[in-house]
């Protein structure tokens, strides 16, 4: 009974350490595409390859629902894989909607039109490929009116993460929220919409201020996690052991890993 989590990279691990903590009898079994992060940069129909690759990967571990612990997978790759790609008996979730509920206020599967929020002006800080696919307006529409939005693409964030450089990571947090703000110099919220950016949550409140209230989507996820196998426990996989695969070299994500989580993590080759 696993249930599979896919990130590009180690961002994912904010989800499945969330995840832990909401379900920890669950085994899980996660997988980081290390080898070809950061997707961020990619083109759609790349995306949309390496995901389908990674998701196989995960359904052969008797992972049968894979969560999609990665933005860009989910804006640029998740409609068409759900669409055209996965058979009925696997399911592919996405980390979108639950944070686009937890702001507009919805319960999960609250389909009523759209309506007026608490929240007026909203920071989206994601990456380039993310921004591109305009993904997280179009879900917002769906559900909340006169919701001013403004992304920004923090190209390199995600680099600077997979390659263990915290330091650069902040020093581009700084400067991307501080870009942002020139153009939405009063967000009331912001979101990371990054598995990564958790890593960085506490730089990203210090630039934005007290005020601004900041989105990060790992217990929204593993919330709606919860709730998706009370409705459907058959979704649960026949696998029965956690583990940590990598596509990259598992000594450095291992380390790479431990580094930002705090705690010790043992990758080994996917
Ligand atoms: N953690 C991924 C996300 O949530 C990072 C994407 C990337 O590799 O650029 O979007």
């Amino acid at each position: 009974m696993a249930v599979g989590i896919f990130d590009s990279g180690i961002g994912g691990l904010t989800v499945l350490d969330a995840v832990t903590r909401r379900l920890p009898d669950l085994p899980l079994v996660y997988l980081g595409d290390n080898a070809h992060a950061p997707y961020g940069v990619r083109t759609h129909d790349d995306i949309f390859n390496l995901t389908c690759a990674a998701v196989e990967r995960l359904w052969a571990e008797g992972c049968d629902l894979v969560i999609l612990a990665c933005n860009t997978a989910s804006a640029a790759a998740l409609k068409r894989m759900q669409e055209t790609w996965v058979p009925a008996d696997k399911r592919v979730l996405g980390v979108f909607v639950p944070m686009i509920e937890a702001l507009t206020e919805r319960q999960w599967g609250d389909n009523s039109p759209p309506r007026e929020v608490a929240v007026r002006h909203v920071a989206l800080f994601a990456t380039p490929a993310t921004v591109a696919s305009r993904a997280f307006q179009r879900e917002l529409a769906f559900r909340a009116i006169g919701v001013d939005v403004e992304a920004q693409p923090c190209g390199g964030v995600v680099d600077a993460i997979e390659q263990g450089d915290e330091i650069l990571a902040e020093a581009l947090v700084r400067s991307h929220v501080e870009a942002l703000m020139r153009r939405m110099p009063h967000p009331q919220a912001a979101v990371l919409g990054c598995t990564h950016y958790p890593l960085m949550e506490t730089t990203f409140q210090d630039a934005l201020g007290p005020d601004v209230k900041v989105f990060s989507q790992a217990n929204l996820v593993a919330e709606s996690l919860a709730d998706y196998l009370v409705r459907r426990p058959e979704m649960l996989g026949a696998g029965t052991d956690s583990k940590f695969l990598t596509t990259g070299d598992p000594k450095a994500v291992s380390s790479k890993s431990t580094q930002f989580l705090r705690r010790r993590i043992t990758f080994e080759a996917a």
